[in-house]
């Protein structure tokens, strides 16, 4: 059997949610060489013994780390995980001016040490991080991106699974727009086993506009809770951005809502949100442009302008 091509991804960034995306991203075995780089040499280094030390029961692979950017070299995909994270009662918008200037130091390097690599971005508020890195890197739209919605995508499917007594992986659902407080579901493309939710409804009586609200305020205010409990989130987020790489490192074409520059989605432009997104080798490839209701596409444009404003507000 030949050997595998090796393939590289570096996680930049080691608190909470850059260490459990690199232990989920072990775990699925997706890259060969797996590198952490953080600023706190210490850390970062007890990081990746810790996740080595655990070797024998994982896929082969190498683990690095390291505070020099020089250890995220050569990468296939670089996921930009460093930053501050939301207190008790922030916004992830709160997050943006600190974000930013820290993404004019980060990025460059990063760029410079891996220039064909893809570029996630999951640091909040992830869609303006987004836009601020992909003008600073100079990369092409595709090649840099950030998680966005999958998340959230993944926490409405989660919610209407439980309620509707069905496996997970066969409902089908988006939330789209900012990752934050406008987002918003497309329940009119949502399905259940390639049932449209319309008619699942009409057939068992199961949903229904006030639990689909329900649903939609609990996805918006999944993130408030986990942190008011615990501090951070990081275990679903991992998870998340392990699939994004997966799609990426082995071609898959796979379709996620990811945050990428819009080029007339629906009329949609110059601002990086989530749609639904196939992703493969070298990043994203292309919207889909799902048929909203107006009433749909009238939020994802409230959503666009809102993270728009902080965007221009922040000068990009
Ligand atoms: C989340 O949605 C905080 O953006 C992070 O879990």
């Amino acid at each position: 059997m030949s050997k595998r091509a090796s393939t590289k991804l570096a996680v930049v960034g080691a608190g909470a949610v850059g260490t459990s995306l690199a232990y989920a991203a072990l775990i699925r075995g997706v890259a060969s060489e797996v590198v952490l780089h953080d600023i706190n040499e210490k850390k970062v280094r007890a990081e990746a013994l810790d996740l080595a030390h655990g070797s024998q029961f994982l896929p082969s692979v190498s683990i690095d780390a390291s505070a020099d950017v020089a250890v995220t070299a050569g990468s296939d995909v670089v996921v930009v995980a460093a930053g501050a994270k939301q207190k008790h009662g922030e916004t992830r918008m709160d997050l943006a001016e600190h974000t930013v200037d820290l993404m004019k130091k980060m990025i460059p390097p990063l760029v410079d040490a891996s220039p064909e690599a893809v570029f996630v971005m999951v640091t909040n508020p992830v869609d303006v991080t987004t836009q601020a890195a992909l003008k600073i890197s100079g990369l092409p739209a595709g090649q840099l991106f950030g998680s966005g919605t999958v998340l959230d995508s993944s926490r409405l499917r989660w919610l209407v699974a439980k309620e509707c007594g069905v496996a997970v992986g066969n409902v089908h659902g988006y939330i789209c727009g900012e990752h934050g407080d406008s987002e918003t579901p497309l329940w009119s493309t949502a399905a259940i086993g390639g049932v449209p939710l319309n008619e699942w409804e009409h057939q068992t009586g199961q949903l229904g506009e006030s639990k689909r609200d329900e649903i939609a305020d609990r996805v918006v205010r999944a993130a408030y809770e986990v942190i008011d409990g615990k501090g951070a989130t990081n275990y679903a987020i991992g998870l998340a951005g392990t699939r994004i790489i997966q799609a990426i490192l082995r071609d898959e074409n796979a379709v996620l809502s990811v945050s990428s520059l819009l080029d007339d989605w629906h009329g949609i432009s110059d601002v990086c949100m989530s749609v639904p997104h196939i992703l493969g080798a070298g990043g994203v490839r292309q919207a889909l442009r799902l048929p909203v209701s107006d009433d749909e596409l009238d939020k994802l444009r409230a959503s666009a302008d809102s993270i728009r404003s902080v965007v221009r507000r922040l000068g990009f």
